[in-house]
């Protein structure tokens, strides 16, 4: 199909790592090294496409309640992650960001978040966020304790919040609305995620689990939202 709209960012919730391992039987974390495999065509095709913004969930605030093996191994597949997959960000024009709180990742992790984002930091394609110890909530709370020192600090007046001035306060670069959010694994839930920015997304759910999830998967996400109306609470008259 041609792709006459084009979202400026897509948000993709990669469920289904867990299910996948177990229908194979193998370990909950082999589903997780699988889905590398599909973080990497995501990431071409939305270079391929020309998609500005694409935000990638990783790992929840809620995700730390898991097994401390998975924890683990999740931890150490970022680690290794932003390594192996650099060059592949750098020949792409890709420049990464990690979104979230940094105050509970250990400093391998650190310091190689570090290393990718001063890495890409010029780069002037896609704008890779990739969301870990991230939730939606954590963002707006986030926002609200700024905007509260803003006030103190008499930098700002309450009466001038309103909400094009409270996205200045999100986190920087995930700040641009969500036009597109796809979940894989066929759970209909945000989960907390950028639950600011979804506010007038289109949601697509895909049965794929996410380690199965691949560029034709994505296409098919974009054939489908090519046949979505968006009104923005408008009328259809309106349009
Ligand atoms: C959800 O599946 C997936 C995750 C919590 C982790 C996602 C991580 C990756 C795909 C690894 C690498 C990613 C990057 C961007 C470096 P689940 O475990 O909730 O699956 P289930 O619902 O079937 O149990």
């Amino acid at each position: 199909m041609a792709l006459t709209k084009m979202p400026l960012h897509v948000a993709i919730i990669m469920d289904g790592n867990g299910r996948w391992a177990k229908r194979k039987f193998f370990p909950r974390t082999a589903g997780h090294k699988a889905g590398i495999k599909s973080v990497r065509q995501t990431i071409e095709f939305a270079v391929e496409k020309k998609i500005p913004y694409l935000t990638l969930f990783a790992f929840g605030r809620e995700n730390w309640q898991r097994p401390k093996e998975e924890v683990d191994t999740l931890m150490d597949l970022f680690t290794k992650v932003l390594v192996d997959e650099l060059p592949m960000l750098k020949d792409n024009n890709v420049k990464l960001v990690v979104v979230g709180d940094k105050s509970r990742l250990s400093n391998a992790v650190l310091s190689n978040i570090e290393i990718a984002e001063v890495a890409t930091k010029a780069n002037t394609g896609l704008m890779l966020n990739i969301a870990i110890d991230y939730s939606g909530q954590w963002e707006i709370v986030e926002a609200a304790k700024e905007i509260a020192k803003s006030v103190l600090a008499n930098k700002m007046q309450i009466d001038q919040l309103d909400e094009n001035r409270f996205v200045d306060f999100l986190q920087p670069t995930i700040q641009q609305p969500v036009d597109l959010l796809i979940r894989t694994s066929g759970e209909q839930r945000v989960s907390n995620f950028m639950i600011w920015q979804l506010a007038y997304a289109e949601l697509y759910f895909c049965k794929k689990l996410w380690p199965d999830f691949r560029k034709n998967d994505f296409q098919a996400a974009l054939d489908d939202y090519q046949l979505r109306k968006r009104r923005f609470g408008k009328t259809e008259d309106q349009l």
